[in-house]
């Protein structure tokens, strides 16, 4: 192995832009060449390459975002687009290729290691926590951090004008994000899509926190979650169904996504990077890195992918204790 390539693709995350900078180093630190690829696959398919030294990366640990942007792309699930990419790579002499992402970004690597024989590492990079091999992906932490200010935030107005509040947060289809904020926001209840609550136990939990005493409360909706899909509709159900409350929403979006990466979210990504590196140069491929045990550990990308969910029962059960 001489030179290898690094992309980032699907959702960015923070902390994207940390592990680049990792991969980056680690090649220079043993003497490889390393390109960056923009545009994740797309960058990949035309050849859009850089050349980046250990200079190339200063000041990035700290931003947000890529430097390298990132893409979904279409084209690369054909064999033709995949093809295209491997003729630029060997165009490139780029012999090795660390993959930046989640679980699309992922599938997409695998294949192509598959058919062409060719190296790949994955680093798991996205918000929404919802790869199997690592107990945290790269901008989890972040985004986390991130929404638990925001609800801190709305409790203040809340409590102010006594008012209910669904927070919509991300994740498609995991739940990780709302649970692990809202416990630590202290929300009323929290709806994920791994748990069917049901509209009649939420309504049960909202009457039973006003007997209780409390005068305002915070409803965490993870975006994938049933009945929480539209958090408006939910909004229009208790306005028209339950008397008494002043609801209103709040959808965080894609704030989440970005802002400076939290110090565990730069530290992840500094290990992540050394460890995709380091095992392609032992000749390890179609791997992904990740922290298990807080160990560097290697995951097939396909358990990656499709590892089952891994939302923590521990803290669903913290979560109702909580909300007594
Ligand atoms: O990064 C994953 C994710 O945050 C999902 O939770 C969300 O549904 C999605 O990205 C939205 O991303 P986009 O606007 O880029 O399609």
């Amino acid at each position: 192995i001489k030179k290898i390539g690094v992309l980032t693709s699907g959702g960015d995350s923070s902390g994207m832009n940390a592990a680049i900078r990792s991969v980056v180093r680690t090649c220079a630190f043993h003497g490889l060449e390393c390109v960056g690829i923009y545009r994740g696959y797309e960058g990949l398919m035309e050849g859009d390459f850089i050349n980046l030294d250990a200079r190339s990366v200063k000041g990035i640990i700290n931003k947000g975002g890529t430097i390298l942007k990132s893409a979904r792309s279409e084209e690369f699930k054909t064999k033709e687009g995949r093809q295209k990419a491997y003729d630029k790579l060997i165009e490139s002499n780029v012999d090795g290729l660390v993959v930046i992402g989640g679980d699309g970004s992922f599938t997409g690597a695998m294949i192509f290691n598959q058919e062409f024989d060719f190296p790949v590492m994955g680093i798991p990079g996205t918000i929404d926590n919802d790869i199997f091999g690592t107990t945290h992906t790269l901008g989890f932490d972040t985004a986390l951090n991130t929404v638990v200010e925001a609800i801190d935030k709305i409790r203040d107005t809340a409590s102010s004008h006594n008012r209910l509040f669904f927070i919509e947060v991300m994740g498609r289809d995991v739940g990780h994000i709302a649970l692990n904020a809202g416990v630590a926001g202290g929300a009323e209840e929290i709806l994920i899509p791994e748990e069917d609550l049901g509209l009649e136990r939420l309504e049960e939990s909202l009457r039973r926190s006003r007997k209780s005493g409390k005068s305002s409360s915070i409803v965490i909706v993870a975006e994938g979650d049933k009945i929480g899909k539209n958090i408006f509709e939910l909004k229009e159900y208790v306005d028209e169904n339950m008397s008494g409350y002043d609801v209103r929403v709040s959808v965080l979006g894609h704030m989440q996504r970005g802002g400076s990466p939290s110090c565990f979210d730069r530290v992840l990504a500094s290990r992540m990077g050394v460890k995709a590196v380091e095992s392609i140069l032992e000749g390890k491929t179609n791997f992904m890195v990740g922290l298990l045990n807080n160990k560097m550990e290697l995951t097939p990308l396909e358990n990656a992918i499709k590892g089952k969910s891994k939302i923590n029962l521990e803290l669903l059960r913290v979560s109702d204790i909580m909300t007594t």
